[in-house]
Formats: C-alpha cells, sequence, structure tokens
C-alpha cells in the first residue's frame, strides 16, 4: 500500500457521501424512494395480492429486477393496503428443498414444526379441550382429564403445511425459485399455493425466479394457473434508466452532463444493475475529487472501474471464448458490433451496419457471418443461433458487460 492508510480516507469519505445507499448495484431496491419504473407491473402485482385466492409469479431475465420489484411492493402493500401481516422472505439456493423452504415460514410464524408429544387436556364437565406441552404443564387432576397426543409434523406434505399456515395474515416471499433444483420441490411449492388459494387463506405467498415463461417455475403443474397470476418483468424503458441516474445524483448533489447520462443508458440496455454500477462508481470519483460536476472522463475512469467490479461470470466467459480464436481481435469487433444490435436477436447484416454507424468499421455481412457461426459453434461460447441467421447473446447481460469494456478499452487506448 503506497501512503500506508489503506485507502481509509477516501473510503471515509465514500461511505460518508451516501453514495452506496443511493447507488446499490449488487443488492436489490427495498425502498420506494430509490425504486423508479415499473407502475404497470407494481399495480398489477398489488391488485393480485389484494384478490382473495390470488398469489403472484413474478419471472424475467436474470438482472431485470424482479426481486426489486416484489420487495418493494410488498412493503408498501403490508404498510399501507393490509395493514400488518407478517413478511417472510426466503432466499433459495440448489440445497433447497420444499421442507427446507417451508422451515422458514414455520419458524416465522412460530408454527409447531417438530414432533413433540403434547398432552390434551379435557374438562370434565364440557366438551372443550387445550393442548400444552407435556413438560411444564401443570393440571388440575380434579377437573380435567389428561391424555398424551403426539403432534405429528409433516413437512414434506403441501396439505400439511397449507393447514397449519392458512389462518396467519402475511406475506411469504419466495425468491430464487429457479436455484431449487428438484422438479418436485417446485410442484410441491405450486401445490401449497393452490391449497392456500382453496382455503381463502390470507397468506399470499410471491414466487420470484429467473424464467422465460412462468411455469418453468412451477415445473409445470397445470391447475396452479388459475390462482398464480404471472407478473412478467422485462427490461427497464430508457426513460425510467434516466430516471435511476438523474435522481440518485441528485440526491448526492453531483451534476451529469447530458453526454454522460446517454452513455449510461445506452450501455445499461434497460438492465438496472449496470446503471447502478456505473453511476456509483461516477459518484466515488466526484466524492474524491471534490468535483459535483460529472463528465465524460469522470464517466470512461468509472468505467473501467466497473468492468473490474463486474461479475466473474461474465468476464470469464467473454475472455474464454475469445482467446480460444487465434485472432480474438476480429472475433472482438463481432462480438461488438452484436452489443450494439437494438433487440435480442440480430443477423449479420445488423451487426454489419451498427460497425460502420458506431466504429466506421466496413466488414463483409459473409465474414461475420462465418464468425458468427464460428463462436455459436464452441462449446461454452457467449452466442448462439436462435433461427436461420438469427443470433443471441447466451446470457442477457452480455451485451452490457461487452460495451462497458468497449468504453474501458478505449481510455486504456487514449
Ligand atoms: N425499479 C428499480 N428502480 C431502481 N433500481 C432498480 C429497480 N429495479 C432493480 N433495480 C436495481 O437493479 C439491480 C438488479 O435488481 P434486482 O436484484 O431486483 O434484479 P433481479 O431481477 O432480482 O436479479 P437476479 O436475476 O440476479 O435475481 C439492483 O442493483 C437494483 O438495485
Ligand atoms: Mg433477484
Amino acid at each position: 500500500m503506497s501512503n500506508g492508510t489503506f485507502g481509509i480516507g477516501r473510503e471515509t469519505r465514500i461511505v460518508r457521501s451516501g453514495a452506496r445507499r443511493v447507488f446499490t448495484p449488487h443488492s436489490p431496491v427495498d425502498d420506494i424512494s430509490h425504486f423508479f419504473g415499473r407502475e404497470e407491473e407494481a399495480s398489477r402485482f398489488v391488485s393480485v395480492i389484494n384478490t382473495e385466492g390470488q398469489h403472484v409469479l413474478v419471472f424475467g431475465d436474470r438482472g431485470v429486477g424482479k426481486t426489486s420489484l416484489a420487495i418493494t411492493t410488498c412493503r408498501v402493500l403490508l404498510q399501507r393496503v393490509m395493514g400488518g401481516g407478517k413478511y417472510i422472505e426466503k432466499r433459495c439456493d440448489s440445497s433447497d428443498t420444499f421442507e427446507s423452504i417451508v422451515l422458514n415460514v414455520l419458524r416465522a410464524l412460530e408454527i409447531e414444526h417438530q414432533n413433540r408429544e403434547m398432552t390434551q387436556t379435557t374438562n370434565r364437565g364440557g366438551k372443550a379441550s387445550i393442548k400444552i406441552p407435556v413438560a411444564g404443564a401443570e393440571l388440575d387432576s380434579h377437573r380435567q382429564n389428561a391424555v398424551k397426543v403426539l403432534h405429528q409434523v409433516s413437512l414434506s406434505s403441501p396439505s400439511w403445511v397449507a393447514e397449519q399456515l392458512q389462518s396467519k395474515p402475511g406475506i411469504f416471499l419466495i425468491d430464487e425459485v429457479d436455484a431449487v433444483a428438484g422438479k418436485e420441490d417446485r410442484k410441491k411449492l405450486a401445490e401449497l399455493v393452490k391449497l392456500l388459494s382453496d382455503n381463502k387463506s390470507p397468506l399470499k405467498v410471491v414466487l420470484v425466479g429467473i424464467a422465460s415463461t412462468g411455469s418453468d417455475l412451477t415445473a409445470g403443474h397445470p391447475s396452479v394457473q388459475r390462482c398464480l397470476k404471472e407478473v412478467q418483468l422485462k427490461r427497464m424503458d430508457d426513460d425510467d434508466i434516466k430516471k435511476i441516474i438523474r435522481n440518485g445524483f441528485k440526491k448526492l448533489g453531483q451534476v451529469p452532463t447530458e453526454e454522460v447520462v446517454t452513455r449510461i443508458t445506452d450501455i445499461s440496455a434497460g438492465l438496472p444493475h449496470f446503471t447502478h454500477l456505473i453511476c456509483l462508481k461516477c459518484a466515488e470519483a466526484s466524492v474524491v475529487s471534490g468535483n459535483k460536476h460529472i463528465g465524460s472522463e469522470v464517466l470512461t475512469a468509472a468505467l473501467i472501474e466497473s468492468v473490474k467490479d463486474s461479475e466473474n461470470a461474465l468476464k470469464d466467459s467473454y475472455t474464454n471464448c475469445l482467446h480460444s480464436f487465434n485472432k480474438p481481435l476480429e472475433y472482438k469487433v463481432i462480438v461488438l458490433g452484436a452489443a450494439q444490435c437494438k433487440g435480442s436477436e440480430f443477423r449479420a447484416y445488423d451487426i454489419r451496419q451498427q460497425l460502420q454507424d458506431r466504429v466506421g468499421l466496413d466488414v463483409e455481412a459473409a465474414i461475420i457471418s462465418r464468425r458468427l457461426t464460428a463462436i455459436a459453434a464452441k462449446a461454452g461460447g457467449i452466442i448462439e443461433k436462435c433461427g436461420r441467421g438469427y443470433y443471441r447473446f447466451v446470457d442477457p447481460r452480455m451485451p452490457s458487460f461487452v460495451k462497458l469494456l468497449h468504453g474501458a478499452d478505449k481510455q486504456s487506448a487514449a
């Protein structure tokens, strides 16, 4: 460390500025004041939750803002519409099963979830009975009959779980359902939703996950469609991305130029993660320099920092793919042209157009076509064929990452 302070002075200034609370590339938004756009999806979400017997399924591509929409809307709903009720959140991973998921909600609602011997008492003169655990039970033996019964837990049974949950008001958010490996487990989740719906439960379930169709997340359970309403999230509009940029910088008292706003919007391509990432790097640079004006020089330096902070999976698949060719530079140009195309699918012709317009390069469509075929043929390639003459990026975030790299490259070359 050159100055022996481990960068602590710089860090302290950044933390005090609040920039990392305003721009949060690595965590979902959970506060309405940082949440932009999505009016249509949020109001559908609200109306579904407020309809008896209906539950919500939020799905879409990686990083479009699914968790942010679900968390922010649930919070608002519980505070302003449902008048309370518990909010329980479970983020799944590949080791989760139906049992491990429902265990979360049972624990949070303080529902007995272990087999236990209970003492059931009956008043001699009447029929009323209560259950109390054996340990610590104090019975008036003159007036009550006591019978030992077993509180039988059946965590793997959707109907047992539904019975325990159905009278409890609140929202149970199950995020990253796509990570749950077992098809049977996902089917059981769908079954649980169906049972809660049939019983008009005030406990609402929100399922969230990466998928191109809603039924991917419920393993195609047929009868759940009536009660599990889908909210599909697509990329954000450019206007809403601009709101994230402008409002964020405004909160920090920083002023970006119009060119900076336009370039961040272009790189983001509707994915708010990249907006937050680049804006955060710009904001940090501005805090450290003390210059509230954010121009193109600050932006290009921020792009270099953003590349460093990007997900390794993106960096690795990009580098591995290009380095598997003898002349990686020739392929890099094609990938850049593809990243500049509007829309998720592109042809060799579209890439040619982009390279001409944006980079001033004229490459024959036949050459582009050959290289696209070669990239798509590679195992672990970053582009795949999706129709006759049509291609797309395997990871929908890749075009933004490629543009980020290109912006950072320009700075390094200067
Ligand atoms: N409506 C919004 N307004 C402002 N920022 C948003 C909005 N939606 C998402 N973001 C930001 O975008 C990034 C990704 O959001 P989020 O984690 O909600 O996406 P996701 O679709 O759940 O991602 P994943 O597929 O990885 O689970 C986060 O940095 C979050 O802060
Ligand atoms: Mg998420």
